[in-house]
């Protein structure tokens, strides 16, 4: 499997991490935590480096999951978490918090969950309007100075807020959504992160599942899957979101893949320091999306591609409204 360097930080992960989140939050049943587990460490047997979980995911068990089946694989693997949420006693999600005291606590309550004493990189989830961002970084700061986070995350930050944080603790990389379908991040963060040495992260890379192709506008999800709230995924949304696939598959016919690792190799080649982390449940599609790294897109395919693209219209939010406003700020 082929390495990145997040930026200049030096922090280096393979090409292509793995999104855990889906194993146990967000898109319905998941298999048995056996398999979870099994499947985290075939990752790792085929060269995946970078592990993606969060607080929230769950809220908690994720971490646990990801920090059981890792916990005979740390010194090899990057373990990547997120704070910035709030919790009522009974583990129910009720808002955003990233007060100094309040990261260092979510800190030591995610090593503990994961079974490890440093977090590689600590994302904060969201940024929280009501803490001035410097105050973040500087929290973040403390926890690295006293040996229990190595870097310093920030996601779906606006640029000026990430320029800010990275005065006080450098930034070593942002994850956002970013895709064929939601290219957002072009217009004022990727230029910023090349400017500070910043690496990127993209989540979502296929679409929650649409760039693949296995998804149309029969699909149904099931309750607590969160496509259900999505308006990009209402069925005549999907109908009309087909073109995307469409132009993903042709591509991928020509190239022997599948749009799966067309819609990832197209992130790889936006910049060297882009590391996307698709998530799945399934052995199988795995291997296909670590397949992406072989894919090459040559600067004719890319230009064909941009064309297509810009002819095409995405329907529909990718977020509820209540969901979008935490981002970008
Ligand atoms: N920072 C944030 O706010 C944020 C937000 C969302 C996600 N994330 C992170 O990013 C990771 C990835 O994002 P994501 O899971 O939202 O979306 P994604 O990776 O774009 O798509 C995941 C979906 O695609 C399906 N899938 C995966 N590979 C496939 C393939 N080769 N063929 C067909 N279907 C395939 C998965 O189903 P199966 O699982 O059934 O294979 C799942 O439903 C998450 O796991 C999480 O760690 C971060």
């Amino acid at each position: 499997m082929q390495k990145r360097i997040l930026g200049t930080s030096g922090l280096e992960v393979s090409a292509i991490g793995l999104g855990c989140m889906g194993m146990s939050h967000g898109y319905g049943p998941s298999g048995t935590k056996q398999e979870m587990i099994d499947l985290i460490r075939a990752a790792v047997d085929r060269g995946v480096t970078f592990f993606d979980t969060a607080e929230v995911y769950g809220p908690f068990t994720n971490e646990e999951l990801v920090g059981e089946a890792l916990a005979p694989l740390r010194d090899q693997v990057v373990i990547v978490t997120k704070f910035g949420f709030q919790f009522d006693s009974d583990g129910k999600q009720i808002g955003l918090s990233s007060r100094p005291e309040h990261i260092k606590q979510v800190a030591d309550a995610s090593l503990r969950r994961l079974g490890i004493d440093v977090i590689d990189l600590f994302y904060q989830h969201r940024v929280n309007p009501d803490v001035p961002i410097e105050e973040v970084a500087g929290a973040v700061k403390d926890l690295i100075q006293a040996g229990k986070v190595k870097h310093f995350g920030m996601s779906e930050a606006a640029a000026q807020t990430i320029r800010r944080a990275h005065a006080v603790q450098p930034v070593t990389a942002v994850q956002s959504e970013y895709s064929l379908w939601w290219r957002r991040p072009e217009a004022e963060v990727l230029p910023v992160l090349e400017e500070l040495g910043i690496g990127f992260v993209p989540y979502s890379p296929l679409g929650k599942g649409f760039l693949t192709g296995k998804i149309n506008e029969n699909t149904e999800f099931s309750s607590n899957d969160i496509r259900q709230v999505i308006p990009r995924f209402t069925p005549e949304a999907r109908k009309a979101n087909a073109a995307v696939v469409e132009l993903l598959q042709a591509i991928a016919q020509r190239k022997g893949a599948t749009p799966a690792q067309v819609a990832l190799a197209w992130l790889l080649a936006q910049k060297p320091w882009i590391v996307p982390i698709p998530g799945t449940r399934k052995p199988e599609r795995l291997d296909e999306n670590i397949g992406a790294v072989d894919v090459d897109l040559t600067p004719d395919d890319l230009s064909e591609i941009e064309q297509a693209a810009s002819t095409l219209t995405v329907q529909g939010a990718r977020y509820p409204d209540h969901l979008e406003r935490m981002t970008g700020r």
